[in-house]
């Protein structure tokens, strides 16, 4: 891969939860195990799992919202690893499933959009336009400012936490299964909108999802990951139109029929067991 354009880059990131502790012994479980994939700029990688396959401890460690056992994270060819400083933060933002937990409810939404602002602060007289800039950017006008978020709609509040996560010009922004919680035609519209951020603003998306339909229309490049361990990784349409792992042609044949282009006819998923020893998903020889 071009150096030049690598934003940035997860190295064998591994992850295990304590999950039960007595004075003499710690269980745990092994949440992710050398997870390795790059970022590049302008471009939207879509990862992709069940539930529990570690998607949002990937984006956590990223944000440094959580600590790796091990790996490295960098940005810009810079070692962010458990150590985020208040200039790299400005630079990646994250965007929660259900706006209507992550929006403060207390808060009209200028103040909302405001605060990140103050935190890193931009002088008075800046933080008014940019408020009103960024929330035009996000498809609302400023009748939306002096609300509060209960007053808005799913589609709106989430448009409002996009904008919040925008407002200090970011270059990467990890969107946490940013639609599960609307509609489906509500969805499609911040699918839009997030595809116009980037065309327009040049910002990169770690799109997270556990629907490989809505991953599909949106992202760039696919990142498959399955109890914790990438199975397969490569370009969107490799990916969903020749994809080479089993566990990904299973996702594939859940998607609905909306999507003839992209459906494949049924495969066997026993096939390539030969090619995936010691694979968590087909163990000995039988799918799990
Ligand atoms: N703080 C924690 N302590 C113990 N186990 C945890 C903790 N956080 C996550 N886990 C476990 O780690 C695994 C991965 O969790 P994670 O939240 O990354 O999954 P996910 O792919 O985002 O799932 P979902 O699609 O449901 O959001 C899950 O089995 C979860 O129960
Ligand atoms: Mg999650």
């Amino acid at each position: 891969m071009d150096s030049s354009r690598q934003l940035l880059q997860a190295e064998n990131l591994t992850k295990r939860y304590v999950v039960k502790s007595s004075l003499f012994k710690k269980e745990y479980f092994q949440a992710l195990s050398e997870v390795s994939f790059s970022v590049e700029k302008n471009q939207i990688v879509g990862l992709v799992g069940e539930s529990g396959s570690g998607k949002s401890t990937v984006g956590k460690i990223i944000l440094n919202l959580i600590k790796a056992d091990s790996g490295k994270v960098y940005l810009l060819g810079k070692d962010i690893t458990n150590n985020l400083s208040k200039e790299d933060r400005k630079k990646i933002s994250i965007i929660f499933q259900d706006p209507r937990t992550s929006l403060n409810p207390r808060f009209k939404i200028k103040d909302i959009l405001e605060e990140p602002l103050i935190v890193h602060k931009y002088p008075k007289s800046d933080r008014k336009d940019s408020v009103l800039k960024t929330i035009k950017s996000v498809g609302l006008d400023e009748t939306f400012l002096d609300r509060y978020p209960h007053e808005l709609s799913g589609g709106q509040r989430q448009r409002v936490a996009i904008a919040r996560a925008i407002i200090l010009d970011p270059i990467l922004v990890v969107a946490d299964e940013p639609t599960s919680a609307l509609d489906v035609s509500v969805q499609l519209q911040i699918i839009q909108l997030i595809k116009q951020l980037k065309e327009e603003k040049g910002i990169s998306f770690i799109f997270i999802s556990h629907d490989l339909n809505i991953v599909g229309h949106i992202a760039d490049y696919i990142v498959v990951l399955y109890k914790g361990k990438i199975v397969e990784k490569g370009n969107k349409e490799e990916v969903i139109k020749n994809p080479l792992h089993p566990y990904t042609k299973l996702l594939l044949e859940s998607l609905p029929p909306s999507h003839p282009k992209y459906r494949k006819p049924f495969v066997n998923v026993k096939e390539d067991i030969n090619t995936y020893e010691g694979c968590e998903f087909i163990g000995n020889g039988k799918i799990k």
